[in-house]
């Protein structure tokens, strides 16, 4: 039996995850279940898959959890804060650990599991951007298995199954839906409102990613990803424009072969892949039918439009802390927007300004990096209020 932690269990990603645990109680159960702060679905999430743990990371929600639990008559025990969900993670109420966490929010539980040799479903894409050579590390020395829960980075996993895979890789070929706002120019962008932008084509993720999407940053922090998880450069990893999102990314090799993972749009496919690996279990996900389906069309991404892919490239080359910087102003500037405190076009323009004003110094430790982090959220969130 797996004993799984999903951390961002009321989340999209969280919620896909017990999906699957579900299908397969034979083998699969979610021992432990975290959330931000939304007591009420993390209650009713309790009360269905019975887990040994609960956490909520907002204290002030903590006796609403403790009280909730108790009055359904549930045996979960109810935590609260990070360092409660490190302990956990870090110890036996779990094997399995999917980090789907929304932001840099996510680093230590991600880091703790990486650590501590749990096999990592990571969705948790920000805590890779901001400490992708730490968290690396922190696996490979302690035997850990990460599956990458982002369906690009999942596709390639599948088709680099082994060390001789790896060996002959030439590039990596990341596709991108292009978001709600494929095909308009930048100018047509200035006065677009969040609900267009996290209204997804193909996707229902949560907000934070869906605005990642419009801007092209998800497919940016997915380049710096695929840096960390797969050891190619920038210069090896080329973004296409996939429109249909069927074809969830490509891996060239030395010899002229190109392989693919092709699947609907689901989550559900990737967790399944990462729950059970090097095995195949059902997912609930059909199978791709494509003649229905039609055709598959690829494009160049619009780097004018949509500036933040290029961005993000820059910041990967520029290394150091430059990541991580990109991030924190990325996470200030998508919440601004959200709110509807700042403009779309000045989502990019915030983490270009943000990233010349903080030049990329060594990232010599996880403290260096907090740092950075923490100077770009001051330096983005400053501007904003400057501006309002
Ligand atoms: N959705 C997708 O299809 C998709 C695909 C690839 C990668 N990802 C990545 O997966 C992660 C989650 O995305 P999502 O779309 O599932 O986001 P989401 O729907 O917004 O869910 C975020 C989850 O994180 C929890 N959370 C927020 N702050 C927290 C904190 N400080 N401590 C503990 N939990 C906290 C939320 O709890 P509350 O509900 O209590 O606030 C919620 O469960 C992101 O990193 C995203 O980039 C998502």
């Amino acid at each position: 039996m797996q004993h799984i932690a999903v951390l961002g269990a009321t989340g999209s990603i969280g919620t896909s995850a017990l999906d699957v645990i579900a299908r397969h109680p034979e083998r699969l159960r979610a021992s432990v279940l975290a959330a931000g702060g939304r007591v009420e679905q993390l209650l009713a999430l309790c009360e269905r898959h019975r887990p040994a743990h609960a956490v909520i990371a907002d204290a002030a929600c903590y006796p609403a959890l403790r009280d909730g639990l108790r009055a359904r008559g549930l045996d979960t025990q109810a935590h609260c804060g990070d360092e409660a969900l490190v302990a956990l993670v870090s110890g036996d109420a779990c094997d399995t650990v999917v980090a789907a966490i929304v932001g840099a929010a996510g680093l230590d539980s991600t880091l703790a599991a990486a650590r501590a040799g749990k096999r990592l479903l990571l969705a948790n894409k920000e805590s890779l951007v901001l400490a992708g050579e730490l968290l690396m590390r922190a696996a490979h020395e302690a035997g850990t298995t990460i599956v990458p829960i982002d369906s690009e980075h999942n596709a390639i996993f599948q088709c680099l199954p082994d060390a001789h895979a790896h060996a002959g890789l030439a590039r990596i070929l990341l596709t991108a839906s292009g978001g709600p706002f494929r095909g308009r120019d930048r100018a047509s962008l200035a006065e677009v409102t969040p609900e267009q932008a996290v209204a997804h084509p193909k996707w229902s993720m949560g907000p934070k990613i869906s605005v990642d999407s419009a801007t092209l940053m998800n497919k940016g922090l997915e380049v710096i990803e695929a840096h960390h998880l797969f050891g190619v450069s920038g210069e090896r990893i080329q973004v296409l424009v996939h429109p249909q999102s069927l074809v969830h990314s490509l891996v060239e090799f030395v010899d002229g072969s190109t392989l693919a993972q092709l699947g609907l749009p689901d989550m559900r496919t990737a967790l399944a892949v990462g729950f059970g690996w090097p095995e195949r279990i059902a997912s609930g996900v059909a199978g791709l039918d494509l003649l229905a389906q039609g055709r598959l069309d690829f494009e160049a991404p619009d780097l004018d439009a949509f500036p933040c892919l290029g961005l993000a490239f820059a910041a990967l080359s520029a290394g150091g802390t430059a990541p991580a910087v990109l991030n924190a102003a990325n996470e200030v500037a998508v919440s601004a927007f959200l709110q509807r405190r700042i403009g779309f076009l000045a989502i990019p323009a915030l983490v270009e300004d943000t990233l010349a004003a903080l030049p990329s110094t060594p990232a010599t430790s996880l403290a260096v990096l907090r740092d950075a982090d923490a100077q770009a959220r001051r330096y983005a969130a400053q501007a904003i209020d400057d501006k309002a």
